[in-house]
């Protein structure tokens, strides 16, 4: 039963959406299992760049199913924007199912993270105000409202029913608009404003709706292989990154498995996805980051801007300690090495391989108290750069041999093997070792 978790070890934008794509060529279902329109993942085919933030990046393969999981939350009228824009490629959309039980983003929760950030002030999280954050509070509070809330459907085709979302919009509204008031002193929404909005969102995906587990299951026990493709990354993790400057889901491996809904004797491999320098949008400790020129040239080498927000990326070394902490935390059976090629040209590469505490005590673990991870000092080792450029490389051997050192030297120190190295945008652009599915 071949599921394999493809996900990001660092702060995000690895090139999730790249490899999944990729790997999508040998696959019959790809799974998107949490966050929401927060992802941007990119997949380049030929001239053609699509920038996918809720559906998986399996879509553009025409014999793969595209499911939206569970553990999303899911923005029902950015989904359908962004299925038009799909479409507008020529790709098919018939092909795509939408967990019932996924959580849905609505406009309140949009505000609510505007308002929220706002009220952090200087430690804002800056995150990307699609809504993320409110929309799991009340899914963790039990007040949610999922897919479903908008259809009629049993086990038959779901259609939008209109009396059960006002009815559903109508239960939750009155807490939502009293918070609004006392904390914000805003007006708040109606029900009719709030139904009218989704309404046409509704009636497109609403065939679409279904148990997508019951899916998933089938494809697993017919032994079909399934991509869960993690969107944001380990160290934006809830539980597992650099509380709280996180995201409000699970990207981990463990959270495949219940944004899925299969159990973890379903899943072979997990692939960590790794930028082979890191790079994070948004607030919170960064050991590696570089405040000078050498962080700058990545960031223009790299066009290091954000696929959702336009936001310019913080860049710096690739950072050892935070990946070793990664492997433990996902169990990574394998690693897909990214964006190799942006660094050609360097004299010299170097990689956090150690953190000295502010004690000055030097230590190879993580630190599991936030506030150190931001004052501790990152230790270096230092390898020769390369300045070819290799972007038709497809073989190792193709590979210069000080790039070849540099990521056996990643794969040694985090004591997993490479599967994948990826040296352009393009997804065939790309150096396969062992191909995990
Ligand atoms: P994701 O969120 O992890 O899917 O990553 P993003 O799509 O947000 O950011 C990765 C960026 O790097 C995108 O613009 C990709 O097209 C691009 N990319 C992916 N792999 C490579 C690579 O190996 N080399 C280069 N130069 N760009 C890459
Ligand atoms: P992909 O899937 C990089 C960051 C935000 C912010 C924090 C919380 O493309 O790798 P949120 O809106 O989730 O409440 O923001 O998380 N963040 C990402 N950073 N890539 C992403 O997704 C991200 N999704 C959220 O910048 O710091
Ligand atoms: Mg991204």
């Amino acid at each position: 039963m071949p599921a394999t978790i493809v996900t990001g070890a660092q702060w995000g934008d690895e090139g999730k959406g790249k490899i999944v794509d990729h790997l999508a060529e040998r696959a019959a279902m790809v799974v998107r299992y949490q966050g929401g329109n927060n992802a941007g993942h990119t997949v380049v085919i030929g001239d053609t760049v699509l920038k996918l933030h809720q559906v998986p990046s399996g879509i553009t393969r025409p014999q793969v199913a595209a499911v939206l999981g569970n553990g999303m939350v899911i923005n029902p009228p950015a989904l359908v924007e962004e299925l038009e824009i799909v479409e507008a490629e020529g790709i098919s959309t018939a092909n795509l199912h939408i967990s019932a039980t996924a959580h849905m983003v609505m406009p309140y929760h949009l505000l609510l993270d505007e308002l929220q950030e706002q009220a952090r002030g200087s430690s804002a999280l800056g995150t990307t105000k699609r809504g993320i954050g409110p929309a799991y509070t009340d899914k963790a509070a039990r007040r949610g409202l999922r897919m479903q809330d908008m259809v009629d459907g049993g086990d038959q085709i779901a259609r939008f029913s209109r009396d059960r979302f006002a009815a559903r919009v109508g239960a939750v509204l009155p807490r939502v608009n009293d918070e609004l008031d006392r904390l914000y002193g805003h007006p708040g929404f109606t029900v009719e404003e709030i139904v009218e909005a989704y309404a046409p969102a509704a009636q497109r995906l609403a065939a679409h709706i279904k148990d997508t587990g019951l899916l998933i299951d089938k494809a697993l026990r017919q032994g079909q292989n399934v991509l869960l493709e993690g969107a944001q990354a380990t160290m934006l993790d809830i539980d597992h990154g650099t509380y709280p400057f996180v995201t409000s889901s699970s990207p981990t491996a463990g959270g495949a498995c219940v944004g899925a809904g299969l159990g973890p004797t379903q899943v072979q491999e997990v692939v960590g996805v790794i930028k082979v320098y890191t790079s994070r949008v948004g607030s919170g400790p960064f050991p590696t980051e570089l405040h000078d020129a050498t962080g700058d040239w990545l960031v223009e080498q790299g066009q290091e801007y954000g696929t959702t927000t336009g936001r310019r990326r913080r860049c710096g070394w690739i950072d050892l300690v935070a990946l070793r902490y990664a492997v433990r935390v996902n169990g990574f059976t394998g690693l897909a090495l990214t964006r190799l090629d942006v660094l050609s040209g360097l004299d010299e590469v170097k990689l956090c391989v150690a953190y000295r505490l502010p004690d000055g005590t030097v230590t190879e673990e993580y630190p599991f108290d936030t506030e150190i991870m931001g004052q501790v000092e990152a230790v270096y080792e230092t390898m020769p750069g390369w300045q070819d450029h290799f972007h038709s490389a497809r073989r190792w051997q193709d590979l210069p041999e000080p790039a070849q050192a540099y990521c056996q030297r990643i794969a040694d120190k985090l004591d997993v093997p490479i599967c994948m190295i990826s040296v352009g945008a393009e997804r065939n652009d790309l150096v396969a070792l062992r191909w995990p599915i």
